[in-house]
């Protein structure tokens, strides 16, 4: 695969001009292929991941907001409710996570969307834009094009930092935490969501299962970290300590269902919508592909109703 020369840059808007591509603040970091290979396939499949996975990945925020310590009033900082504060999601995809916390507090606050793809930041903030107007006195809206490991952001900005789904498609997720960690105010709180393993997740189950029993597992991919490892509890935990994080939680968010309607729509939507999984099922031959999409059928005509998708929602707090 030719590699990217990713040239990420920082826009944040106070108002709502479209999205420049690239200003002066532009930091052009060559990517390793790993993320070359999630840019290429986030960039082209905005339509799909916000159909097939938006309604599902929507499912976490409630927890991930009240984990991030993102409440109802304002944003709990040791113990104590201040008026709401300044929120940073990252990887923010369609902007489901902003969505619900402006929805949540009702006035007030300062938000930023972070992304590398400007496909998804620009889905994000034609949304949030249409939905709540920028006045001075009420929603502070940003955008901000770059990358979860650098952040174009200043350090001690932010009340809370949420990540729905996002650690998992990193090539280092360490410097993800590490970053955030920086961006934080003292006392603010890191969240962030990521799949439990197959089989309790049902959707990863049918389609992972029907490529070992029928296809070809051992796609050649550019290396990266273990997909489901954010799933392990001592993993997390080791990660938050590492990066400077106490008070440390993991909770299981396990009544999660994805409403699915065939084993095609299941095959599309890991075909479309996803960024490695996408590789796998890219990298059958004729014959294998159609081997695992018989053998998805299969195993989907012996199951009813729902799938079963639990996720791993960890935070963690930066000291006072
Ligand atoms: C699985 S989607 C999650 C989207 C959304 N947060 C949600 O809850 O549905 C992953 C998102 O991460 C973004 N992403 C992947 N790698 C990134 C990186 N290195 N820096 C910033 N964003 C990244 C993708 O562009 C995509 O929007």
């Amino acid at each position: 695969m030719t590699r990217l020369a990713l040239k990420f840059a920082l826009v944040v808007t106070a108002a709502w001009p479209a999205i420049a591509l690239s200003t002066s603040a532009s930091c052009g970091q060559e990517k390793d292929a790993f993320t070359d290979l999630e840019y290429v396939n986030w960039q082209r499949a905005v339509d799909a991941y916000d159909k097939g996975f938006g309604p599902l990945t929507s499912q976490a925020v409630p927890t991930l907001l009240d984990r991030a310590g993102f409440q109802k009033d304002g944003v709990l900082l040791s113990g104590m409710l201040k008026e709401v504060g300044s929120l940073l999601d990252v990887a923010c995809g369609p902007g489901q996570v902003l969505d619900a916390a402006i929805a949540l507090a009702g006035s007030g606050g300062a938000y930023t969307a972070l992304d590398f793809s400007p496909n998804f930041l620009r889905l994000a903030q034609e949304r949030l834009s249409a939905k709540y107007p920028n006045t001075p006195d009420r929603v502070t809206l940003k955008f901000a094009l770059g990358d979860a490991q650098a952040m174009p952001l200043r350090a001690a900005a932010f009340d809370a930092v949420t990540s729905n789904f996002g650690i998992l498609h990193l090539s280092d997720p360490d410097a993800f935490l590490a970053e955030s960690y920086r961006v934080l105010k003292p006392g603010g709180r890191l969240a962030f969501s990521a799949w439990a393993a197959p089989p309790a997740t049902e959707g990863f189950d049918l389609v992972l299962g029907a490529v070992n029993a029928a296809g070809n597992p051992n796609v050649p991919l550019p290396a990266g970290p273990p997909f489901f490892q954010y799933a392990d509890p001592a993993t997390v935990r080791r990660a938050l300590a590492k990066a400077g994080f106490v008070d440390v939680d993991v909770t299981t968010v396990d009544w999660m269902e994805w409403h699915v309607d065939s084993a095609d729509e299941l095959y599309e939507i890991f075909l479309e919508g996803t960024a490695r999984t996408r590789e796998l099922l890219r990298g059958q031959t004729e014959t294998e592909a159609e081997a695992v999409r018989e053998e998805l059928r299969r195993r989907f005509r012996e199951r009813r109703g729902a799938l079963r998708m639990p996720a791993v929602v960890s935070s963690g707090q930066k000291p006072l």
